[in-house]
């Protein structure tokens, strides 16, 4: 197959799916397929509630069309497979969205077909775990009738500096000549270029450790966070004092959430299990990650204790539920934590976020957040997601929805220092 032969399909458009899809779009056909049929009739309303796409951004897509229907997929040639890979209860990599994902297109897959994985996943699963779902689907055989590409998704929800197009992005294929088309393929739309990976596996691993590396990186700035609270000393100074090194790394302590950070790592210690190696690091920093909602909780509720403030039935302020500042991204958020935790001190907790969808937090998490803080209401407020309209409220508007004595807790270092009673 040639470039200009290619007709592309791209299967999933959620966070990372629509983007690429609208990309592709302005320059050649692209089918646009989803099984959620009410997210496929908001964008072909040119509505994207992600907030990835703008409505112009769709409109100058003219060549993308959206469908649910897997009839509309039997033109096309190349499949760019784009869906969730959560974890379950026992953060277990769940692969059902992928081997799906693999049975529709092995029901309309061709000789000569490509599919192009981009989902995260730990290395040897396109080859391991989603080919054999084509090969059986189809009937047809691997890299004799159909060829296989991974190229991992490294967009960031929300930035809006680092685009689908202006990331450099990890490429490879299932043969040479493969990893070739694809690489030119995805070279169409991005502007700063690309690396062919030597192998599929390579690319797999490469995009579950970028991942791994920063979930490390702030499980250790958690960690010393923790460690500078014992002794007094405010985390951001030591930060800012360490950073005027030139090699010394700016991460920040925080809740780690959201749909990659927080999970991928799981895939690839799934994996290192399976093959019998037991990784200490890496679950060492997840652990450490995962108990930072109780932390902040039990340092909000010492800090009430010394003011005398009475923790059974305060009434709290969380502000920022989403997993990221300015963005609407839910998914995964550990601020849930704070609440779980709050609540079972007995707190009365309102959550507020600007940015949020209220049924999807009702649906989500159970939680019906606030339409706007009531002024002078709150025992302790928890400044725990950096969203704009929080940097623009400031600090005495912020303090002003609290009762005189309040606790407000900066999470996120929003604040100047001296502005809050707490920072993380
Ligand atoms: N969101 C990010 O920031 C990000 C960044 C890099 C990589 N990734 C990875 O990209 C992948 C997709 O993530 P996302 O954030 O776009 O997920 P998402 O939940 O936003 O979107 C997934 C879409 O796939 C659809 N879908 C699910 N099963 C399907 C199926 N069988 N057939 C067709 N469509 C199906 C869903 O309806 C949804 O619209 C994941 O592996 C994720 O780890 C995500």
């Amino acid at each position: 197959m040639q470039l200009q032969d290619i007709k592309l399909a791209i299967i999933g458009l959620g966070y990372v799916g629509l983007p690429l899809a609208a990309e592709f779009g302005r320059k050649r056909p692209v089918t646009g397929f989803d099984i959620n049929q009410q997210r496929i009739n908001e964008l072909k309303n040119g509505s994207d509630f992600t907030l990835e796409v703008t409505q112009e951004e769709l409109a100058a897509a003219k060549y993308l069309t959206f469908t649910t229907n897997i009839d509309d997929l039997r033109a096309c040639n190349c499949y760019i497979i784009t869906v969730p890979t959560p974890i379950d209860d026992h953060k277990r990599p769940d692969l059902t969205p992928l081997v799906k994902a693999s049975e529709t297109i092995g029901k309309v897959l061709k000789k000569g077909d490509i599919v192009i994985y981009e989902s995260t996943v730990y290395p040897g699963c396109t080859e391991e775990d989603c080919v054999p779902v084509l090969e059986r689907v189809s009937g047809l055989e691997f890299n004799r009738d159909f060829y296989c590409g991974y190229s991992p998704e490294r967009i960031n929800p929300g930035d809006k500096e680092h685009r689908v197009t202006t990331i450099k992005k990890v490429t490879s294929g299932s043969t040479p000549e493969i990893a070739d088309l694809v690489d030119s393929l995805y070279n169409e739309i991005i502007t700063v270029g690309t690396h062919k990976a030597e192998s599929i596996k390579v690319a797999e691993a490469a995009k579950v450790i970028e991942n791994t590396q920063r979930d490390l990186n702030i499980a250790l700035i958690n960690e010393l966070a923790l460690i500078f609270n014992k002794m007094n000393i405010d985390t951001e100074a030591v930060l800012k004092a360490a950073g005027s090194k030139w090699n010394f790394l700016p991460f920040r302590p925080g809740l780690v959430g959201g749909h990659c950070i927080g999970v991928d790592p799981y895939y690839l210690t799934h994996k290192a299990q399976a093959i019998g190696y037991h990784p200490e690091i890496i679950l060492a920093g997840r652990r450490l990650n995962d108990s930072m909602g109780a932390y902040v909780v039990a340092q909000l509720v010492k800090a009430m204790t010394k003011k005398r403030l009475q923790v059974d039935g305060a009434k709290v302020l969380v502000m920022g539920l989403t997993f990221k500042e300015n963005c609407p991204d839910l998914r995964n958020t550990r601020v849930v934590d704070i609440v779980t935790e709050l609540k079972d001190y007995n707190c009365m907790v309102d959550v507020y976020d600007p940015w949020l969808s209220s049924e999807e937090a009702q649906h989500e998490y159970s939680i019906t957040p606030i339409e706007a803080p009531e002024s002078g209401n709150y025992d302790a407020i928890i400044l725990a997601v950096a969203h704009r309209q929080f940097k623009d409220m400031g600090a005495s508007s912020i303090r002003a929805l609290g009762k005189p004595n309040a606790v407000l807790y900066d999470l996120k270092y929003v604040l100047n220092p001296q502005e809050s009673d707490l920072r993380l």
